[in-house]
């Protein structure tokens, strides 16, 4: 179950047809870009940071999903580093971890939350 105690803000999205199968979309707040991810094969959606930490490039939304046993995760296009979609952590080893976001699907739309 995730908690949603901290949220300050949740920020609508879009609709969830705007965000296609097995693959993500993009959204700016502030100064950050969080990769919006519609898992279908697991019925799951997250909100992540954008910037692959490896080179800060903005790549994850169009990153590879997949599992590793039962963690699902996104693998950057670039140079294949990969991350846990429950918790950031990366999963090649590297102390290199990204940001998670809550998300939530309310009717047909997509909120993703900030704690500021
Ligand atoms: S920029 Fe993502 S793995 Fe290198």
């Amino acid at each position: 179950m995730i908690a949603f105690t901290y949220v300050k803000t949740w920020l609508k999205a879009g609709k969830t047809s705007d965000f296609p199968s097995n693959r993500g979309g993009c959204l700016k707040y502030k100064d950050k870009q969080i990769a919006i991810i519609n898992f279908e094969r697991k019925k799951e959606w997250y909100a992540r940071q954008n910037a692959c930490p490896h080179k800060m490039k903005m790549a994850l939304s169009r990153g590879m999903l997949g599992s590793m046993g039962d963690i699902p995760k996104i693998s950057c296009h670039l140079h294949k580093r990969t991350f846990s979609l429950v918790d950031g952590t990366n999963l090649n080893g590297d102390d290199l971890k990204i940001a998670t976001y809550s998300v939530k699907i309310v009717g047909d739309e997509v909120f993703v939350g900030f704690l500021d």
